[in-house]
């Protein structure tokens, strides 16, 4: 069993989980996730690995209440244990000098890039970061953010916050700037990926983006995770998550993320009810 040591509300429907996991732990990287269960008999749930620490034997999650299970996660409490915590899963990401890179995250894609920016700035890359949400309530780890990198900009969709704009505007100005950048990455919800891709792509600056596709075993069997890259199917569990966001195909993403809404919506209508009653 997998014990919950520490939980922290970041925004009002995301928390962080400090899990303990030292198998886990020992082998983590950046870029990796993990697949959850609460229980035996329950769904099985990709999460990214936010960050870890293998001394302590703990890996920490941010996980965003979008569905039945992430939000019945929400209920437990520290000193709970989970079922089931496989991984680190996925391949990690490639991090090495690359000179500047520029790190984006939006919403809860700012928790798994926070790993990466550091680990580019220990490998002597220049990181900037641009970091967004819809507004100020939905925007967490700015502190953090700062510690790992060279440069920091801070927006929001709505302006309550910060300069207010999509993370697509500083993003496309930092390149029509001139300045050299090597790499980018941009992790945040798959129509933030796209159009981060649609922005860099003019420029020809490499753009890795990190997909959530839908999962079930997370080891390559089931194909649940397909996605095309390149003309090519390709497993998100195996092969990425990370991918050439130049590559991807984005309509195809995300149109498979939308293939369960009714039955999603009915567990989640069920949980609130058996909660209800439970309660
Ligand atoms: S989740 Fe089954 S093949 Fe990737």
């Amino acid at each position: 069993m997998y014990e919950i040591l520490a939980k922290e509300d970041l925004a009002p429907v995301t928390k962080l989980y400090e899990v303990r996991a030292p198998a886990v732990a020992r082998k983590a990287q950046p870029g990796q996730f993990v697949i959850v269960r609460l229980s035996q008999e329950g769904e099985r749930i990709p999460l990214t690995i936010a960050d870890y620490d293998r001394e302590r034997g703990t890996i920490t999650l941010v996980v965003q209440e979008v569905g039945k299970t992430t939000m019945e996660m929400g209920t437990l409490s520290v000193g709970d244990q989970l079922a089931s915590f496989t991984g680190p899963l996925g391949l990690p990401s490639e991090i090495k000098n690359y000179g500047t890179v520029l790190c984006v995250g939006g919403g809860v894609g700012i928790a798994p890039i926070y790993p990466i920016a550091r680990d580019l700035k220990e490998a002597g890359s220049t990181v900037v970061s641009i970091i967004g949400a819809r507004n100020k309530d939905l925007l967490f780890w700015e502190d953090k953010m700062r510690t790992v990198s060279d440069e920091l900009i801070v927006c929001t969709d709505d302006g309550s916050y910060a300069r207010k704009a999509l993370v697509t505007i500083p993003l496309k100005e930092m390149l029509e700037s001139g300045r050299p950048i090597e790499h980018i990455w941009a992790i945040g919800p798959a129509i933030m990926m796209k159009f981060c891709a649609l922005t860099t792509q003019p420029f020809g600056v490499h753009t890795v983006v990190s997909l959530n596709s839908i999962m079930v075993d997370g080891t390559g069997m089931c194909g649940a995770c397909r996605v095309e890259v390149g003309g090519q199917t390709r497993f998100v569990c195996v092969d990425g998550p990370e991918f050439d966001a130049h590559q991807v195909d984005w309509d195809q993403l995300l149109a498979r993320q939308r293939i369960y809404p009714e039955q999603e919506k009915l567990a989640v209508e069920i949980w609130q009810h058996q909660h209800r009653c439970d309660g």
